[in-house]
């Protein structure tokens, strides 16, 4: 049965998160460079993207470069840093034909100026964009954006600007880089990786987690929708008992 139909309309993720694992491997498999399987990773993204618009996904946040990722071979990062760059310029009209609004969260300061003035040309020009909030992650650390916004909270309490007594859940989400997305839904890992790698540790508290084997260059609609199937097969319980979340359901 095409997969799209077994989809259930009323329970779509609203917010999928993926951590593109496995370009590297592909690569090698092939005898290749793993920049190669970076350059093939696009047709993923892609893909990902129109199949999670198609089906009304309205955030899809894509781990496209850790902070720790800094420390590969320059020749890599340099690889990965250009893609970027005429991959967002190529993609531009399209983002624009499928009313996509691409967002950036990270250290992005950290990045070269071409790549942090091309994204900020991207994001001005699709920011009224409404189908699909597309979030890369770029120079992106859990733990570093926790620790930013424990010193901008703790700023404003010094400064008078903020009562201690106030500092909520609220307010911390107000002060990480995704204060703009709801909490995420999914998270997807590909390549059989089963970790989170520092990646939006606050945002999946209640996620659903999602493994599979498929290397990220060779992931495709079908993979997105399986995940999505066995997303809507799972029972969110947000620490309710199962008789609550069935009573609420009917
Ligand atoms: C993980 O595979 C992938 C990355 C660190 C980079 C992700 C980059 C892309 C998908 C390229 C396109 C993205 C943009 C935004 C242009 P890996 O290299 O860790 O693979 P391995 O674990 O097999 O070595």
């Amino acid at each position: 049965m095409d997969k799209k139909l077994q989809i259930l309309q009323h329970k779509i993720p609203n917010h999928i998160a993926i951590i593109m694992d496995g370009n590297g491997r592909w690569a090698k498999k092939k005898g290749m460079q793993r920049i190669f399987g970076h350059r093939n990773a696009l047709t993923a993204v892609r893909q990902s993207t129109t199949a999670a618009s198609k089906i009304g996904v309205k955030f899809l946040t894509l781990y496209a470069f850790s902070t720790e990722n800094w420390n590969r071979p320059k020749l890599e990062v340099d690889a990965l840093m250009n893609l970027l760059v005429t991959s967002l310029v190529k993609e531009l009209p399209e983002f624009q034909r499928k009313s996509v609004k691409v967002n950036a969260i990270g250290n992005l300061s950290s990045l070269p100026t071409k790549a942090q003035n091309i994204l900020e040309k991207v994001i001005n020009e699709t920011k009224n964009n409404k189908k699909i909030t597309l979030t890369f992650a770029l120079s992106y650390g859990s733990r570093e954006e926790i620790v930013n916004a424990i010193k901008n909270i703790s700023k404003k309490v010094v400064n008078n600007k903020l009562d201690i007594k106030k500092i909520d859940e609220k307010i911390i989400n107000n002060h990480l880089y995704t204060f703009n997305l709801p909490d995420v839904d999914l998270l997807i890992r590909t390549s059989g990786e089963q970790r989170i790698s520092n990646f939006l540790l606050w945002q999946i508290a209640y996620a659903e987690l999602y493994f599979t084997d498929v290397l990220w260059p060779d992931f495709r609609e079908e993979n997105l929708f399986n995940a999505i199937i066995d997303y809507q097969n799972r029972e969110r319980r947000f620490g309710k008992t199962s008789e609550q979340i069935t009573d609420n359901d009917e």
